[in-house]
């Protein structure tokens, strides 16, 4: 028998579907975190989420003409910015049907369309053959697959042999206190994520499904301070926002992410690792 599993496919576009052009409009086509160097790094929000991705790029190690699969696309910017940088050529999966196309059209814009190609797909069940990869990247999509294990066995099953992987990810550390534990369960609730892993989970989960040479750095001191940025962000398109959701879940929404930002539990990860 089918379990229900959450979140569903439809959640999660419903998230991103949902608020997904607002947020552009303050965060830019980069649906993640950005990194800074250090706390005087005053890089915009452009600068340091295209910094996020250039350390997948060199997490990655792409040689040109290979075939990455993206897990969880987003609309492509960090794809068609991995394809100028390597010359790979990039699937892109996400269970948005309107991310896909627009991931479409921007490679279209970029003229990278014979390099790029994006569909509708659901990471727990990929529907590719047996070692068709040489690489695969999950950029900010895992805190949202409902078994991250099933996922990483998904994954080793599409790359061939000696393929790479990286990994960013929200992550949970240290034990949950009781404003934590609100805190969590708020943004796993309305933002259709299933859980925040830890970096002893992914070790466990990479070492079962077959991956070696992992390395993970606990990068959240570079990253942390998205959520105040991306707080602030909201609150000046807070009206638009309200016009959407409602003025309830619009406040909500700014709250839980500035709270999500000072919480001692809010981690990231950034990991690479080889398919044996
Ligand atoms: C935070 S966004 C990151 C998007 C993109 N990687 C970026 O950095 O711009 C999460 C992405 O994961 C995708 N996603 C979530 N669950 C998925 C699943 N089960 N299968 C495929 N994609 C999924 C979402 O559709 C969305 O594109």
């Amino acid at each position: 028998m089918l379990m229900t599993q959450f979140p569903a496919p439809s959640d999660v576009a419903g998230v991103y579907d949902g608020f997904g052009r607002i947020y552009r409009t303050v965060w830019g086509p980069n649906i993640h975190y950005g990194y800074w160097e250090n706390d005087a790094d005053d890089s915009s929000i452009e600068e340091a989420t295209h910094r996020l991705t250039d350390l997948m790029i060199s997490g990655l190690a792409a040689q040109s003409d290979e075939r990455v699969l993206d897990i969880g696309c987003g609309i492509g910017n960090p794809a068609l910015r991995l394809i100028s940088a390597c010359d790979v050529n990039v699937v892109g999966i996400s269970v948005s049907h309107d991310q896909v196309a627009q991931a479409t059209k921007r490679a279209a814009a970029a003229g990278l369309a014979d390099r790029a190609t994006f569909q509708f797909a659901d990471a727990m069940d990929m529907p590719f053959p047996d070692g068709s990869f040489d690489a695969a990247w999950a950029l900010e999509s895992m805190w949202h697959m409902p078994d991250r294990s099933h996922v990483l066995a998904e994954t080793a099953r599409v790359l061939r042999p000696g393929g790479r992987l990286a990994i960013a990810d929200v992550i949970q550390r240290g034990p949950v206190s009781p404003e934590g534990r609100v805190v969590l369960d708020h943004i796993c609730e309305n933002y259709a994520v299933h859980s925040l892993g830890t970096v002893d989970e992914y070790r466990m989960a990479l070492a079962a499904n077959g991956f070696v040479d992992v390395e993970i750095r606990d990068i959240t001191d570079n990253v942390i301070r998205t959520l105040t940025l991306m707080a602030d962000a909201f609150e000046t398109v807070h009206d638009k926002l309200a016009d959407l959701v409602g003025e309830e879940k619009a406040t909500s929404l700014i709250d839980f992410v500035r709270r999500f930002g000072a919480i001692p539990e809010s981690g990231y990860l950034f990991l690479t690792a080889v398919r044996a």
